[in-house]
């Protein structure tokens, strides 16, 4: 940081904003191969959270990568840069008091540890989408494992640049071998239990 600037802690805090809300700040913190399915449970997981009157908002990989992400690319420096810029938004609007879900594939240890270290460990939830890339490559939804094969589009998660898998996340998903309602509920439940740790969260969300 610029030695010239000075950080300034305002008057109403996360705290306060968690007060109101009636529930705890969190990032649910997704990561998988490309097709694994982390956007389908984002979306699952969001509307579940909704419906018990939480504040929650989605960053997708696809998305983010559309706006403010759109200068960065897929060499490791371009998914280190996206990552980095993820965590701090995410950061942010967990300061905000908001439920926040990520996904992005996200595939090295060392940036989602650097997520993990901006947002801090009391407010992150790493889920790992665990597909196998046998599984992805079969269904392939935007036809992009096939373009990877072809060579045609190059530092392909999986196939031409790495995976690292999580070792100890906090919920491993396995959408493959489990319904889709299931898979949102093991979500669910690990979030209310986080949530419900907390007392700011009050008994009219259960
Ligand atoms: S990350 O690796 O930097 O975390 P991110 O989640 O933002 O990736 O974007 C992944 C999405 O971009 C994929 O779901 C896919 O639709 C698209 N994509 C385009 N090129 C690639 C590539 N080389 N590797 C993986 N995904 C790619």
């Amino acid at each position: 940081m610029n030695k010239h600037i000075t950080f300034h802690n305002h008057k109403v805090t996360k705290e306060d904003r968690n007060k109101l809300n009636k529930h705890k700040s969190l990032v649910i913190w997704m990561t998988g191969l490309s097709g694994s399915g982390k956007s389908t449970l984002a979306g699952d997981v969001e509307q579940a959270l909704w419906d018990k009157g939480i504040r929650t908002y989605i960053l997708d990989g696809d998305n983010i990568r559309s706006g403010l992400n759109n200068d960065l690319d897929f060499s490791d420096e371009g998914r280190q840069e996206n990552i980095r810029r993820i965590g701090e938004v995410a950061a942010l609007m967990s300061d905000a008091g908001m439920v926040v879900i990520s996904a992005f594939i996200s595939p090295f240890a060392s940036d989602r540890k650097k997520a993990k270290d901006i947002i801090g460990e009391d407010h992150f939830v790493e889920v790992f989408v665990n597909t196998p890339i046998e599984v992805c490559e079969q269904r392939d939804p935007k036809g992009l494992y096939k373009k990877a094969r072809a060579g045609v589009i190059p530092n392909f998660t999986g196939i031409s640049s790495a995976f690292e898998a999580p070792e100890n996340p906090d919920v491993e998903v396995r959408n493959h071998l489990n319904s889709r309602l299931s898979s949102c509920q093991q979500v669910v439940n690990y979030i209310e239990s986080r949530i419900l740790e907390s007392d700011n969260y009050l008994i009219q969300h259960g």
